[in-house]
Formats: structure tokens, C-alpha cells, sequence
């Protein structure tokens, strides 16, 4: 473990390093405009109060700006978990938590159990649990509990535990890292309360970078879609960086292709990167996956429109093990966070969509056709509008749709090219759009702003500036802040929205300035860079981080990332889990009956300092872990 590799870089630092050369925006007038802003924190500001000025679509009072800390009445029933960094899942108390499935487990039986010291073979790894699990649905089906997973990405140091710094070496290298990729689908069942794998099960299937997938949608065919082994562009093979996810009401699955860049590299060291490439972080080097090495599809000099069927949202029947993927281009091509399905009241599919990378967008997809009940729902996501959120700095907004008409571009080509398309009719530069979440009981939707060091710093890819403004006030911005908008007339397909700033992250015990958060942030509940975003039946809204963990200067006190919930209508946050050391938090469903919450511990030890779950000198796994009340009780 003393091999430096590029894998250790994050992909927004990896991005940050092949990215075109920024124009650096003027600083003094980013931050003074910050400065301005700070009027919405803490003090006796109450944001509701000095910002909303509106008629009856405003944004209710109860805004979180104005929450007390005093919660006689606290709808958060649980005690708080104190921030830690224990290599350990910390639950509320009168909670528990267990491991369902980890990394590597074989979900057939005539598959071998992992093998720790080289983690794996291509074939061990093509019969068992991907890495990295993110995203997450469960479904019921025929009397039988599925979980379908995203695997994001790999830990190179445990997937190649017997390679020198987890560099891949061999082609059996590249088709394990592949197949730790994609999409898990797995039957589990409880027993005696505890849930776990059903292997051999029909519906248990690995979805990697070599399954074949339908491309559907305004792209399918596009010249730029057509390669060397399919001259039709209509059949792309894989999905990988598997980041969100979504689930319909129509019981499909959808995963969100984000990080898809760092895959691809170029034989020719003079290989001239397109702008269309380079604008989504496209580069002859790739970020360590040295997938090119045995798969000429990963280099460009051989296939320079590869990168072009990547950046998807992905439908997927998680019930037909035998179904092809449909790739959903009409929802647009960026580094997906998760897809959040709605209904809107006049029944069209409205699917709320994140661009995470920093000075990005945040995107809304509202279907052509409706949905009915029981109606044919299958190509409701291959046809309808895209549009990019822009932000107006007195808390309206509006959705701006993204058609020929309005960018010069074919539809073909917005769906591909999204990014510019979105550029060209003046979009919000956004602080990394992670998780969107709809609230199942109220019209209006939140989304986590997980952080943006370049805020009123320097431009994003596309040279579009990102002043200190609106949701994104803070320069360099390190702590993240979840947004929330409330469509107009309470329709989910209106043009326009009233917005606010449910919570700013911060550090109260380290600043009294706006990095030290919102008011409904105190020295108890603090975190920082909120990522994934889930309400659950009740209308409470779980928040899950991926943020620094370092526990010092700015972060001193906030310890490993965790899990918190949060009361919408009075802005109370309370943490109420602690995941183990250099984890994130990412993924949540609950079973049919809403007495286990399932959640996703993402790269425990990705620098090299956990042995979670199993201890001892261990390999970390990345695993999903099922949470129960004691009592038995609904979780949410
Ligand atoms: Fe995969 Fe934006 O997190
Ligand atoms: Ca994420
Ligand atoms: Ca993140």
C-alpha cells in the first residue's frame, strides 16, 4: 500500500486536473455579493421573514431559517448520535444495524466466497456483489423482497488486493473491475430478523460495463452515437459510475451514469480532445481504470464516440433478469446523480435530475405521454422536455426548456451535448447538484448542493461564471447547502418556482461568519457536504453525507460522514447515524412494511485506515446495511 495511484485522486479532483484552463471571475465582486447574503444567516435574520415577499405560492413560514433549537413537540423521535470516528456504524439507540450484502459476495451458489487476499477474479467477480454500492430500490414482486443496487466504482487497493498500489495488470484484471461495476439485482429475505442474500434466486442478476443496453430516446441512431461494433448506433454495451438512483411507479429501477469520463483514454499521447469531450472532463489519460488496455472501446484514437453513449439515466425491470436496460438519452447526458420520479397532478412523469460537478445544473425532465394506472408505461421516459433550472436572486425561478428552438441544437444533439445545450439559454451555475428529493406529501422538491470550492472562484468547464449568489452564496464554498423549490400553483410542470435555502452547512464552532451554517445548524447536528437525499412515507428527509472526514480545522467536530433527518416544516436536523471510517453514506429504501431501512456504506477505508465490517486486519468492504427498530416498529 505505498504505490501512489490515480485512483486515490476524487473524481472532482481528477476532473479539476483535465479540465480546459478556467477564466478566473473578478473575486472582489463574488465576494461582496457573498457578503451581502449574509443577511440569511443566523442572527435574527429569519430568512422566511426578510426574503419572501410573495403571494399564496410562498414558501411556508415555518421556513428553516426561523426553527427553534426547543423541540417539546419534535416529530425526530430518536435521540441523537454524537458526531464520531469510531470504524463503526453508530445507530440511535433503540436502533440496530446489520450487514446484508458486502463486496464481493457470491449471489450463486456454485460461485467461491471472496478470496481477501487478491480480491477476486474476473469470474468470481461477474457471480457476486459489485463494489461501491451507492443507489438503492427495493421491490416487492410475486411475494418476493428485491434489492437492486448501484456499484458506483471500485477501491483499487481491496478489488486488486494482489496488485502492487491496486494497479491493474492483467486483462483478468480489467474484467474484474468491470464486472465490480454496474448494477446488483438480489432476492433477500428475513429470518429471524436478520436479511440476507437469496442465492440462486431467479431474479438475482449482475448488471457491469459489458451488458448490452438499448439506446432509446432523441439519440438513439445519432451519427454521434455510431461506433466501430455498432455502425447503427442504437446498442451500447454497459453502464458503469452507477451513482443515484431512481424507481418508478411503474416498478423499474433507474440508474444514474455520473463519473462515465474517467473510463476513457487515448493511444496517441497528440490526440486532440474535442470540446464536447473536454466539456465533460473527457481526457487521453483516464483516472487509473486502464480499461483501454484490454477493451479498444475505452480508447479514442479507436473509438472517439464511446465516450458519447455514456452519461445516461438507465430504466432497468428489475423483475425479468432476461430484460435489455433502455438507456433514457431524452433525460439528458451529464455526470447523473440520482433521478427523482414524481407524477404531476395532470399525470405527466416529471424526473428531477442533477448535474454533480461543480458550476453545473439542475435539470427536469417532464414526460410527453401521462401516466395512467395500469396503463402502458414502457416508453414513458423515451419521449418528452428537458429543462435547466434558473435561479432569480429575489427566490423565483424557472425551469428553461432546452428545444431546438431555444438552442440551436437538434434534439438529437441536446440530448447528447446537454451541457452546452444548457450553457446556451443562461442556466444557474450550481454548488454540484447531488440528490434531489421529492416530498411524497407537500408539492415541492429539495436538493443537496454538496459544495463547490470553486463558488466565486473561477468558471465551470463550459466557461460559464459562478458568481456568489442565489442558492450558491457562499465563495468557496466547502460545507454545501440543500435547496428547496416550490412549483407555482403547486404543478410540478410549471414554468416557474419560489425558492429557499432549507439549511446552509457550517461549522458554528469554528466560524461566526456564513461558513458557520444556518441558524437550524448548532454545534450538536453540524456536517458538511450533504449528498444523498430521500424523504420517507412520513414526509421526514433523510440526509446523507460525503464530505471531508479529517475531523479538523474547518471540519473539527463533524467526524466520519453520517446520516440525519430532517423535519421539513420546522428545519430540526438530528444526526442519527455515524458510518466508519472514510465511508460515505449513500443509498436509502425501506422493505414493503417500512420496519427496515436500508442504506449503502460506501468505501469504508478508502485511504487505507478501516477494517470495517469484519475487523480485525481485514479488507474494508463497501456493504448494505439494514437498520431495525429494537421494538419492531416502522422506521419510516
Ligand atoms: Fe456519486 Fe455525486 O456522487
Ligand atoms: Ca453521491
Ligand atoms: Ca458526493
Amino acid at each position: 500500500m505505498t504505490t501512489k495511484n490515480d485512483l486515490e485522486i476524487g473524481f472532482d479532483e481528477f476532473d479539476e486536473l483535465v479540465r480546459p484552463a478556467p477564466a478566473v471571475v473578478d473575486f472582489d465582486e463574488v465576494a461582496e455579493a457573498s457578503l451581502s447574503r449574509r443577511s440569511f444567516l443566523g442572527g435574527g435574520a429569519a430568512f422566511g421573514a426578510t426574503a419572501f415577499v410573495m403571494g399564496s405560492t410562498t414558501l411556508s413560514a415555518t421556513s428553516a431559517m426561523a426553527a427553534h433549537h426547543g423541540h417539546e413537540h419534535s416529530r425526530l423521535a430518536f435521540e441523537m448520535v454524537k458526531a464520531n470516528t469510531l470504524d463503526a456504524v453508530t445507530v440511535s439507540e433503540g436502533y440496530q444495524a446489520q450487514v446484508v450484502v458486502s463486496w464481493g459476495d457470491p449471489l450463486w451458489s456454485n460461485a467461491p466466497e471472496l478470496d481477501m487476499s487478491t480480491g477476486g477474479t474476473g469470474a468470481s467477480q461477474e457471480m457476486a456483489f459489485g463494489d461501491h454500492c451507492d443507489g438503492m430500490s427495493f421491490f416487492s414482486h410475486n411475494d418476493k423482497d428485491i434489492l437492486v443496487v448501484n456499484n458506483e466504482y471500485t477501491n483499487s487497493k481491496t478489488l486488486l488486493a494482489n496488485r502492487e498500489g491496486g494497479v491493474p495488470t492483467t486483462a483478468d484484471d480489467i474484467r474484474k473491475s468491470k464486472a465490480a461495476h454496474g448494477v446488483s439485482v438480489v432476492e433477500i429475505e428475513q429470518k429471524e430478523g436478520k436479511w440476507s442474500v437469496v442465492k440462486d434466486s431467479m431474479y438475482n442478476r449482475r448488471i457491469t460495463a459489458d451488458t448490452e443496453m438499448s439506446i432509446t430516446g432523441p439519440a438513439r441512431g445519432h451519427k454521434l452515437m455510431q461506433t466501430a461494433a455498432d455502425p447503427k448506433g442504437e446498442i451500447a454495451k454497459g453502464t458503469w459510475n452507477n451513482c443515484g438512483n431512481g424507481q418508478t411507479p411503474w416498478g423499474t429501477y433507474l440508474t444514474c451514469e455520473e463519473n462515465f469520463n474517467g473510463y476513457f483514454s487515448a493511444s496517441d499521447a497528440d490526440y486532440k480532445i474535442s470540446p464536447e469531450l473536454g466539456r465533460y472532463g473527457v481526457n487521453i489519460k483516464d483516472r487509473g481504470y486502464k480499461w483501454a488496455m484490454a477493451d479498444d472501446r475505452f480508447d479514442l484514437v479507436k473509438n472517439p464516440n464511446e465516450p458519447n453513449r455514456f452519461g445516461y439515466i438507465v430504466e432497468i425491470d428489475p423483475t425479468n433478469p432476461n430484460s435489455m436496460p433502455k438507456k433514457r438519452t431524452a433525460l439528458g447526458r451529464f455526470k447523473h446523480e440520482n433521478a427523482e420520479v414524481t407524477i404531476a397532478a395532470n399525470g405527466h412523469v416529471i424526473v428531477y435530475l442533477g448535474d454533480d460537478e461543480r458550476g453545473e445544473f439542475l435539470y427536469r425532465f417532464v414526460s410527453k405521454g401521462k401516466y395512467t394506472a395500469g396503463g402502458d408505461h414502457s416508453e414513458l421516459l423515451s419521449e418528452g422536455t428537458l429543462f435547466v433550472a434558473k435561479f432569480n436572486e429575489n427566490n423565483t425561478g424557472e425551469w428553461l426548456a432546452l428545444t431546438p428552438e431555444t438552442t440551436g441544437m437538434t434534439e438529437a444533439e441536446i440530448a447528447i451535448h446537454t451541457r452546452m445545450a444548457a450553457s446556451k439559454v443562461g442556466a444557474t451555475t450550481m454548488d454540484r447538484p447531488e440528490w434531489v428529493a421529492a416530498n411524497p406529501n407537500k408539492v415541492e422538491a429539495y436538493c443537496c448542493l454538496t459544495n463547490n470550492k470553486n463558488r466565486g472562484v473561477k468558471t465551470n468547464a463550459g466557461g460559464d461564471e459562478t458568481p456568489a449568489v442565489g442558492p450558491n452564496p457562499r465563495v468557496k464554498n466547502n460545507f454545501g447547502q440543500i435547496v428547496r423549490w416550490k412549483p407555482m400553483n403547486e404543478d410540478h410542470t410549471a414554468q416557474s418556482f419560489n425558492w429557499d435555502l432549507f439549511v446552509m452547512a457550517g461549522n458554528p464552532a469554528v466560524y461566526d461568519d456564513a461558513y458557520a451554517g444556518s441558524k437550524n445548524i448548532n454545534q450538536d447536528n453540524m456536517f458538511n457536504s450533504p449528498d444523498g437525499l430521500k424523504f420517507d412515507s412520513k414526509g421526514l428527509l433523510w440526509i446523507q453525507t460525503d464530505g471531508n472526514y479529517s475531523n479538523k480545522d474547518g471540519f473539527a467536530g463533524q467526524g466520519n460522514n453520517q446520516m440525519l433527518v430532517a423535519d421539513t416544516e420546522t428545519g430540526e436536523i438530528r444526526r442519527f447515524l455515524v458510518g466508519p471510517k472514510e465511508c460515505e453514506i449513500t443509498g436509502a429504501t425501506w422493505s414493503a412494511d417500512r420496519k427496515t431501512m436500508f442504506i449503502g456504506v460506501q468505501h469504508p477505508g478508502e485511504r487505507g485506515n478501516s477494517h470495517w465490517p469484519a475487523g480485525g486486519d481485514s479488507l474494508p468492504r463497501s456493504s448494505v446495511v439494514a437498520i431495525t427498530r429494537n421494538d419492531g416498529a416502522v422506521i419510516g
